[in-house]
């Protein structure tokens, strides 16, 4: 009875479905969802100590600024469905030996950017060096084996261009794309300007083809923007060459109602994550947009789908264990959480 029905149901996945698609569903099936699960406490993490990582930013180094527990660092990723591989930093630097790897995008790309560097630095820590090309990019070389790690610093992904009427966003528009693909692997993120207004919002107009126009629907905009991304993966990566990556939607912690705290307005307080495997509040709009998105393209392209597995750490922000000592819950402490998302990158990578 199993038997058959099971067979039944594959018969009618090969009718219904054409070849490419049972491709995909069989894949589906193999291989299991490694961003549903839950986190467990592990005394082997975390997996280097932060004083000995050179130049963790001033944003995100809480030890450093006075963070005084440290049980947020014990946290694994453990899936519901298998494990994941421990990240081997020295297996990375082989496997990716001569490789150009960037991360593109706003202050949440730099973030995952210093971890990546701070677990390969355990690994081989005589061998690193910093260059700051200039205001857009940085890159730290691992030597020894020619890896570069860099950080391409563009919040929107679409240009901001200064014309005589000011600065224009243009939903259109994408010009760096030709230093982006020259990589080996390519990790993307655009979110957390997309809502940005007064002093802070970088741009004066917007462009929505041939329309300028003082502001339009935020969503409609970020939906907008993602799809040139999208547009110029399926147009001009050879994802042969360049694996491409986007990273989900990274969530912050104000609102306490959203984790069942109502009375609660930052992070300030959480030192241990919500237990069990969903976050009462759901996932964010953005979430649903960037997968509709996703969707549209035909190459490639791995999800690093980070949103519910970040919204379950409340615990992980800096809070006002930073440089700047503002309370800050929307970027993470390195070491922590974005140890977790290079791990995932890892796997994905490997496997
Ligand atoms: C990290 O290194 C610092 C400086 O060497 C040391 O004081 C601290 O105890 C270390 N922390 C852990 C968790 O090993
Ligand atoms: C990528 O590789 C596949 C399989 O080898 C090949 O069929 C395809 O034409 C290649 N695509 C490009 C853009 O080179
Ligand atoms: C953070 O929340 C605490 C209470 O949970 C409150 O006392 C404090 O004023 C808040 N800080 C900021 C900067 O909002």
């Amino acid at each position: 009875m199993g038997v058959g029905y099971s067979c039944l149901v594959l018969v009618s996945i090969f009718v219904i479905c054409p070849w490419m698609c049972l491709g995909k569903y069989m894949s589906s099936v193999e291989k299991c969802n490694v961003y549903k699960g839950s986190w467990v406490f592990d005394n082997s993490y975390p997996l280097y100590n932060s004083s000995a990582c050179p130049h963790i930013g001033k944003e995100f180094d809480c030890q450093k600024y006075g963070r005084p527990d440290h049980q947020y660092l014990k946290y694994r990723w453990q899936p519901s469905e298998c494990d994941l591989p421990r990240f081997d930093a020295q297996d990375f630097l082989k496997r990716f030996e001569g490789k150009k790897i960037m991360f593109i995008g706003d202050s949440v790309s730099l973030n995952q950017w210093q971890s990546l560097t701070c677990l390969l630095h355990a690994a081989v820590p005589t061998s690193i060096k910093l260059h700051t090309h200039d205001f857009s990019v940085s890159t730290f070389l691992f030597q020894d084996y020619g890896v570069s790690v860099k950080v391409f610093h563009s919040v929107y992904l679409v240009d901001i261009e200064e014309e005589q009427i000011g600065r224009v966003l243009k939903l259109d528009s994408l010009k760096n794309g030709k230093i982006w693909k020259d990589n080996d692997i390519v990790i993307f993120n655009t979110w957390l300007w997309w809502y940005r207004r007064g002093p802070k919002q970088p741009w004066d107009y917007i462009q929505d083809g041939e329309k300028i126009l003082k502001d339009m629907d935020r969503m409609v905009a970020f939906q907008k923007g993602l799809t040139t991304w999208a547009n110029w993966v399926n147009s001009e990566v050879d994802t042969n060459k360049t694996k491409v990556f986007f990273q989900g939607i990274s969530p912050s912690h104000y609102h306490g109602k959203d984790w069942n705290e109502p009375e609660v307005n930052n992070c300030s307080k959480e030192t241990q994550p919500v237990s069990g495997s969903t976050y009462p509040a759901g996932l964010p709009q953005a979430a649903y947009v960037l997968k509709d998105v996703l969707k549209k393209i035909t190459k490639p392209v791995h999800l690093l789908d980070i949103t519910t597995l970040s919204q379950l750490r409340k615990d992980a922000h800096p809070s006002s264990y930073n440089g700047f000592k503002g309370m800050d819950c929307t970027h993470w402490c390195v070491a922590g959480l974005p140890d977790t998302w290079n791990q995932l990158l890892y796997a994905a990578l490997i496997g």
